[in-house]
This record gives C-alpha cells, structure tokens and sequence, in this order.
C-alpha cells in the first residue's frame, strides 16, 4: 500500500478549479437570421450582456477576491487568452442584433484594463435590431475614474456603477483589504459626475456585522450631497463561486435595510423601472431622492432574467452562479463561423437555458451538484 495522502487543506483551492469548465458549442449547421429576440427554455429574453475585460482586481474584497486565495501566487490570465477588442465588439454586435440592448463593462475591474476608452468608442458605435444605440455602461471599483472618466465619457460610455461599502475609512479599508481610501473613491464619482456620467449607481454590498452600521450613514451622504443625481443600492450578501466562505447569517435582508432607511426618512416604493431590473427602488418622501435594494437572496429574481455574461477570455456564462461556459472563443478564433452562425449556436445556447440558481437556493434545491461556480471577478457582477 502507497503513503496515505496528508488530508486536503480546505482553505486552499486549486488553481484550476477557480474557472468552471467549459462547453465547447457545436458551430450552428444553419446560421441564423438575426430576429431580433431570442427567447430561453424559460421564456426569458435576451437583453443585456455583461462584458468581462480583465480578470485582475487592484482590490481584494474578501465577498469576492479574498486574500488568501488570489495571493502573489495565484495565475490570472495570460494576455493570449483575452479576447481582444475587435473580439469583443464583434461578438457584442451579434448579440445586439439578437436583441441585447444594454452591455455592461465589468472586471475584475474593467478599468485595469488598458486603453478601455478605445473599446468603449468602437462598443458605441453598435446598434440594436431596433436600430438604437446601446445603453453602454460600466461596474467600476471607483479607484481609477477620476483619471479616467472624462476619456471614458468622450469616448461613448453613457453611465457608470461604482462599488462603495462604507463611508468609514477604517470599516472600507479592511472591506477592501488593500488599504483603499474612501476619498478617492468619492473623488472618482465626483469626477463621473463632472464628465456627464449621471446618474451614478453607488452599490454598496451589506454583510451583517461588517458593514451593516454604514447603511444609514451612507443613505445620509449621498442624499445631503447628490440628491437624485446618485442613486445608492444596497446589495444583499450573495454566495457567488466558491472562495468567499459566504454563510446566511451574513446576509442583511434588504427588507430590514429598508427599514433601517425609513426609519430616519420615510419612504415610499417605486417599483422596477424595467422588466428584469435587478434593483427595487424606493422613493424618499421628503424629495431626497430614491435608494434601490438588490434582494437576490431573499427575493430572487430570475423569472425576469435576462442577462448573460461574457469573460474574458471569451466563455458565454447564462448564470451567475454558473458551473459551466459555453466557449465562444473557439467560435471566434479556431473556426471560419460566420457571424450568422455565431448566432446560430448563440440561438441555441440561449434555446435551451434553464438557469434560475437564486430561486433553486431560496426553495432549498440542489444546483449542478458537484460543479463548482465560477468566480465573480472572472465573470463580473
Ligand atoms: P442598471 O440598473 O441598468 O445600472 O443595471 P443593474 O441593476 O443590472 O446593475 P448592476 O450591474 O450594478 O447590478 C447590480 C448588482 O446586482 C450586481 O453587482 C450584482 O451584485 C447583482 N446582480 C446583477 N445581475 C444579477 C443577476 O443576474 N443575478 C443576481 N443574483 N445578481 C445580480
Ligand atoms: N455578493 C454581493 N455582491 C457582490 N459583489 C461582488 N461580490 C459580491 C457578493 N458575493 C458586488 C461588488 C460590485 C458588484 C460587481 O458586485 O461589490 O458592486
Ligand atoms: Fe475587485 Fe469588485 Fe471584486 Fe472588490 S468586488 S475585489 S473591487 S472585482
Ligand atoms: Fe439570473 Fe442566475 Fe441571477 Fe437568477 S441567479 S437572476 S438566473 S443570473
């Protein structure tokens, strides 16, 4: 008999692991006419398509890129493997044509990557089936915008999302865990502002006992100082991949967030804006302006679901909490497919999805048992 092998050290996942397997898509034998609307097993439409360009993040949130995994050691993308800017555009251009209307540009944060301004100019150029320009926008960690959004805003980007989880330095620095400070986030949505970048999104993740004493306090700064011009979202704790340790006593129900915020300012709701939006919004009475609340722990929302993701090394992702890509890249790269064709296998990889991970999480049902979800800094938000 060989040695017993020492016990698996929890705490370290391999490498390989982090990236969920992929599917490889069979080139569609009949390419496919581009109608306009693509519609799921479920009956869910395809609208937005979130781009992930750089897995790399200058920050190390613990809910997403814990220290201890994404340390010095740990192997990000190699640059072969990103799909370039032409790459992306294109498959961007098939997927509008299919009826995506709105691309998010997301990381790892999407503003490591270099000469973003130059994609976000040849993204805007696109148009939907319908013929309009796209909503093009941007998740942005808010370390870099104040250098950046002028460039980002001429070159055709219409809004920005930032990220911010408290307005205590002490409470974001160790949320970030790189030591970031809160003023230069600010800065940076200050500076999106003065560019023409409004309405900013400022998504703030709760998680009880960390952050969950800031929700008030942020509340207060942006409606003392923005009014309607920022509107502040309270994002529940969610279990995304496999490396945040994410327990459900972590998670802040946004009802009790609500609460928290009326408490001191009444307020009233307003609803979704548009079906399948992730945020329920609510209203201050006294004109403050409104907060959202994105619930996808206790109140799911995939019914409406009509979002897919796309990394960045070119894997199409139907879920968040996915196990499996669908490789595009092969599509593009080792292949002669046309675009219509393209759309073809696009046609019946949206065809046959059946995702609806929160809604299985919150009736108690197993998901792709055995699989390991892919991480969000690979996929982005
Ligand atoms: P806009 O309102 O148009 O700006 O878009 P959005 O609400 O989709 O914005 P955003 O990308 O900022 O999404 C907000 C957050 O909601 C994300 O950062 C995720 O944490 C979460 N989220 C977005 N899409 C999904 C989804 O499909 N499923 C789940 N469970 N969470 C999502
Ligand atoms: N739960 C909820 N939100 C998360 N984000 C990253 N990881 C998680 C998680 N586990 C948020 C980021 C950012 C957006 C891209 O997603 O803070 O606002
Ligand atoms: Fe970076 Fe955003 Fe992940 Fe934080 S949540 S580590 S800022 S990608
Ligand atoms: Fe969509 Fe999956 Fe999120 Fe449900 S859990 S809303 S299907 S991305």
């Amino acid at each position: 008999m060989g040695e017993a092998l020492p016990p698996a050290n929890p705490a370290v996942i391999p490498i390989a692991d982090l990236r969920a397997r992929t599917h490889v898509p069979r080139v569609s034998a009949t390419p496919r006419p581009a109608t306009g609307v693509l519609t799921d097993a479920l009956g869910r439409p395809l609208r937005d398509l979130r781009i992930s360009v750089t897995d790399r993040c200058n920050f190390r949130c613990s809910y997403c890129m814990p220290k201890e995994v994404f340390d010095r050691d740990y192997a990000f993308l190699p640059q072969a493997s990103l799909l370039s800017f032409e790459e992306i555009t294109r498959v961007a251009r098939v997927f509008a044509g299919h009826g995506v209307k709105k691309l998010r540009l997301t990381g790892g944060e999407p503003l490591l990557r270099r000469h973003l301004e130059v994609l976000v100019g040849m993204l805007a150029d696109l148009r939907g089936a319908d013929g309009e320009p796209l909503d093009l926008t941007l998740t942005t960690n808010g370390s870099l915008l104040k250098k950046k959004a002028r460039a980002l805003a001429d070159a055709g980007l219409k809004r920005v999302t930032v990220s911010l989880d408290a307005l205590d330095d002490a409470i974001f620095q160790a949320m970030n865990d790189v030591g970031f400070p809160v003023g230069d986030v600010l800065a940076g949505i200050e500076a999106a502002l003065d560019a023409g970048l409004g309405p900013v999104k400022v998504n703030m993740v709760v998680k009880r006992g960390t952050n969950d004493g800031e929700i008030v306090p942020m509340a207060r700064w942006f409606r003392e100082h923005y009014g309607g011009a920022v509107v502040l979202r309270f994002i529940e704790y969610m279990d995304v991949g496999e490396t945040n340790g994410w327990r459900m006593d972590h998670v802040l129900p946004s009802r009790e967030v609500i609460e928290r915020i009326a408490n001191v300012w009444p307020l009233e709701p307003i609803g979704h804006s548009a079906p399948g939006e992730t945020a329920e919004r609510w209203r201050y009475l006294d004109g403050g302006g409104e907060v959202g609340v994105i619930s996808s722990v206790t109140q799911a929302f995939c019914r409406d679901c009509n979002r897919a993701r796309l990394s960045t090394e070119g894997q199409l992702y139907l879920c968040l909490f996915a196990t499996h890509g669908h490789d595009l890249r092969h599509l593009l790269r080792d292949t002669d497919a046309s675009d219509a064709q393209i759309g073809g296998a696009l046609a019946d990889i949206w065809a046959q999805r059946r995702d609806r991970y929160s809604e299985l999480r919150a009736a108690g049902q197993a998901y792709a048992p055995g699989g390991r979800k892919v991480e969000m800094h690979y996929i982005g938000g």
